[in-house]
């Protein structure tokens, strides 16, 4: 157990742990530091993984009692709500023992603890036991992710007023679910437990769900929500809650401001984004500067202020997305290794796992509207897609923008089945800097859900083979 080493990261998340194995690949010493007990963070632990674990069944649920009969399958379709849980455990177990395996392979130790900067180059980790150890570290990368946004006057109890992590856990169905919040882990845990048979309300305090998303795309998915069953509540704010006996009381009222009016629920979820996590690190004294958000302020290669601390992940500038801190992560140990690592921000794709899945890269309509850039518009939906009707998701579109003096792909925005698997093309086209026509003259394979995106981009210059 050395206690010096040339970089030592403190989180053990998709940044912290991705960090920390690819520093011990190129030759580094490293040891990474989390409090949590068990190694991959957020994602790992209480986001990505269970989550998607929960989205897989719900939707094989729902699949199962509602599409069977259409395609002469008979089933008698039961829930199992304790098994589901474990089925989301074992992956998560299987997961974060994964990372420990890694890091051993990779000869980083793992430490288990709280992590505080007490100099530069200087770590103090207290241990659940209390004991102290105080670590020296060339490099510090910090790595603390994010945790959920609190709403004023509403506490959570993880039961029945719950953030994301209590909505993985739930112990039964509730009957009503009233989600906080139309973003990502508000639509995506609301599908969960719409499925397996709440009645979900969404309350958003925007005039319209996933404000972030293209209008166009946002509009589509309202509409097909609705169509399963979600109700929403747009330009509402809850002021409070309060519990009356099995209910809850949830008082809302007009975000600009007007009367009240009382919703009951049985499940309350607050999904009102995260913030990121960079309290009691010790950053006032070593003097880390962040910004207004409470984020660790770096310059494009990760390095803060204070030479020899760098800050990768949720808890710095971006999306808070597992990839983005993943590429963070090898970009920030390459360049602490002395290499060259960068991250190609205008090309981070962004999911929601929703059926259909909502699936992003690159600009919006609106955003290129608001930079003046003039563009053009390819379109296809799923519903003349081949493949699509086969597996009954023919609800969505792909829908390309490129610049309109050069052609090149600025944007790409899927509603539609397999959209998180789609959107990878796009990405590599823009990674690349393809133009419209590079993806339409590309071949693609047929009968399949890619096609769409290749019509998408014909259609870009009017090609398009839709009847
Ligand atoms: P984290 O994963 O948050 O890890 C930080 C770690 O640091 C934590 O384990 C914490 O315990 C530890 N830590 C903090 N302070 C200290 C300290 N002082 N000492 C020691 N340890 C400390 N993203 C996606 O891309 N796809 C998804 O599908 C997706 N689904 C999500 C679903 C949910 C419900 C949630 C909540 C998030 C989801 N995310 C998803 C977001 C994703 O989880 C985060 O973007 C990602 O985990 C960020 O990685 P990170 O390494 O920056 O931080
Ligand atoms: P979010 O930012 O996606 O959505 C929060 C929503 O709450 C917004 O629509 C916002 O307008 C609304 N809101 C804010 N304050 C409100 C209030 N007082 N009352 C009502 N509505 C209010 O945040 P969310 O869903 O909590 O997720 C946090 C982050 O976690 C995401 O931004 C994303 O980075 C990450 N995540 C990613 C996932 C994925 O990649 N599939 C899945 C889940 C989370």
């Amino acid at each position: 157990m050395a206690d010096s080493f040339d970089a030592v990261v403190i989180g053990g998340g998709p940044g912290g742990y991705n960090a920390a194995i690819r520093l011990g690949q190129l030759g580094l010493t490293a040891a990474c530091i989390d409090k949590r007990g068990r190694f991959g963070g957020t994602c790992l632990n209480i986001g990505c993984i269970p989550s998607k674990a929960l989205l897989f069944a719900s939707e094989r649920f729902e699949e199962a009692k509602k599409d069977f009969g259409k395609l002469g399958i008979t089933a008698e379709v039961g829930l199992d709500l304790g098994v589901l849980m474990q089925h989301k455990d074992k992956i998560v177990g299987e997961l974060t023992k994964g990372v420990a395996f890694l890091f051993k392979k990779n000869k980083v130790e793992g430490i288990v603890g709280e992590g505080r900067i007490t100099a530069p180059g200087q770590i103090e980790v207290r241990a659940p036991d209390g004991s102290v150890r105080t670590i020296a570290a060339k490099n510090i990368i910090i790595a603390t992710g994010s945790d959920v946004m609190p709403l004023a006057g509403v506490t959570i109890d993880e039961e029945r007023i719950v953030s994301s992590t209590g909505a993985l856990s739930l112990k039964s169905v509730p009957k009503r679910l009233l989600v906080v919040g139309a973003g990502v882990i508000g639509l995506e845990l609301g599908s969960v437990w719409r499925r397996l048979g709440s009645e979900v309300t969404v309350v958003e305090f925007l005039g319209r769900i996933t404000p972030g998303l293209d209008g166009e795309v946002s509009k589509a998915f309202q509409r097909i929500l609705a169509k399963q069953g979600f109700t929403f509540h747009l330009s509402t704010k809850v002021t409070g809650v309060e519990k009356k006996g099995d209910v809850l009381a949830v008082t809302v009222e007009p975000a600009a401001g007007g009367a009240p009016q009382t919703l009951e629920t049985d499940v309350m979820l607050v999904a009102i984004g995260r913030r990121p996590y960079t309290e009691d690190l010790g950053l006032e004294a070593v003097g880390v500067a962040r910004d207004t958000k409470g984020r660790v302020i770096t310059d494009p290669h990760f390095k803060t202020n204070v030479p020899g601390i760098w800050a990768i992940g949720d808890c710095r500038e971006g999306p808070m997305l597992a990839h983005k801190a993943e590429d963070e992560a090898v970009a920030c140990a390459e360049h602490i290794a002395g290499r060259a690592g960068h991250v190609n921000v205008d090309a981070i794709p962004s999911v929601v796992y929703t059926a259909p899945e909502v699936a992003v890269v690159g600009k919006t309509e609106e955003e290129l509207k608001a930079a003046g850039i003039a563009y053009k518009v390819g379109k296809f939906p799923f519903s003349a897609n081949g493949r699509a009707k086969t597996i009954l998701a023919t609800d969505g579109f792909v829908k390309i923008l490129a610049e309109a003096a050069t052609d090149k792909v600025l944007g790409v925005h899927i509603i539609g089945p397999e959209a998180g698997n789609l959107i990878a093309e796009a990405t590599l086209a823009m990674e690349f800097g393809a133009s419209s026509e590079d993806i339409a003259r590309t071949c693609h394979a047929h009968p399949t859900l890619t096609e769409a995106v290749r019509q998408a981009a014909m259609a870009v210059e009017g090609w398009t083979m839709q009847s």
